[in-house]
């Protein structure tokens, strides 16, 4: 089937992303309709031709679970209208945090979702800092993973980073931390060791590496109530470190996360644009950087059939 032209759609969970993306590409956003019914039922309807067309759906799935919704019920239509493929491109993949039944009676609800996408019509996926890499391996369509390290990597390349040191907040982001003290040259790197005991209460209980008179930066996936940075941020001062600075992909934010934050020793923190919480940060602590031109080039390259791999860290 030909795919010669490419359309681009999103739900209602990150417009403005969606909108950059698209200039980016200098494409316009397809048009397509996502209201409710009177009984609060999400409706869908793709509002243009999309038969024979390599079709893009830009939507990330952060509660509600509406999200998710959306992106289903938009996969299902763009599938039912023979779009020749369809990408879900989902730069914060939610419900990732339960990826292994660790304990009795538990979900693996990153399993199910990826089910539930392929299910609806997605025959691939191109996502951003997965929570935990083995996620691709859930799918058993084609995973296009992407780090925001090269957006970080600009940010933070433009400073001297002689006394700056990468600090991975657990040992399952060590390897990310790796990659990014790799890419800036070489910078050393330390790893808190975290344990989890209850849900949203991680303790950092001890440190592998020296940060002794180090700016420290943090690199994480993801900040829902900030307890891991907060908790990482007190024990690396404790050790030495002369400040503490932060880069996370996606800005969950769970209730008070960003008060706590705010009210915190640490100087600051750097997020991207996966999740839509711009303005909600008031303070000057926190910068947003924009994932837009790294996954327009992603998809400009999976349209094209051309290799994505320089994208990666
Ligand atoms: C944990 O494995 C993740 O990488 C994050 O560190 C964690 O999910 C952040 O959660 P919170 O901000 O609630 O501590």
């Amino acid at each position: 089937m030909v795919r010669d032209e490419i359309k681009v759609f999103c739900g209602n969970s990150i417009p403005v992303l969606a909108e950059s993306i698209c200039k980016e590409l200098s494409v316009p956003l397809g048009k397509a309709t996502i209201d409710r019914f009177s009984d609060g039922e999400i409706r869908v309807k793709i509002e243009e031709n999309v038969r024979g067309v390599d079709v893009f759906i830009i939507q990330s799935t952060h509660a509600p679970a509406e999200n998710l919704m959306e992106l289903l019920l938009m996969l299902d239509a763009a599938k039912r209208a023979s779009a020749a493929r369809i990408t879900a491109v989902i730069p914060y993949y939610g419900y990732a945090r339960q990826d292994k039944k660790d304990e009795p009676r538990v979900p693996i609800s990153a399993k199910l979702i990826a089910d539930l996408l392929t299910q609806a019509g997605a025959n691939r996926v191109l996502s951003l800092d997965l929570h935990a890499e083995q996620i691709q391996g859930f799918f058993d369509i084609p995973v296009d993973h992407l780090y925001a390290t090269p957006v970080f990597a600009e940010f933070f390349g433009k400073r001297d980073l002689s006394d700056y040191m990468v600090v991975s907040p657990d040992a399952g982001g060590a390897r990310r931390a790796r990659g990014y003290a790799k890419r800036m040259g070489g910078l050393p790197m330390a790893i808190v060791d975290k344990r989890r005991e209850k849900k949203d209460q991680p303790e950092a209980l001890n440190l592998v590496g020296d940060v002794q008179g180090k700016i420290c930066l943090l690199l994480d996936d993801l900040i829902s109530t900030g307890t891991t940075l907060i908790k990482a941020t007190g024990l690396l001062l404790e050790r030495g470190a002369r400040e503490v600075r932060v880069a996370a992909t996606h800005g969950v934010f769970a209730a008070e996360a960003i008060a706590r934050l705010s009210a915190s020793p640490i100087e600051e923190i750097v997020i991207t644009d996966s999740l839509p919480v711009r303005d909600r940060l008031k303070d000057d602590k926190f910068q947003v950087l924009s994932v837009a031109k790294l996954l327009a080039e992603a998809i400009c390259r999976i349209h094209n059939g051309e290799s994505v791999s320089s994208l990666f860290i």
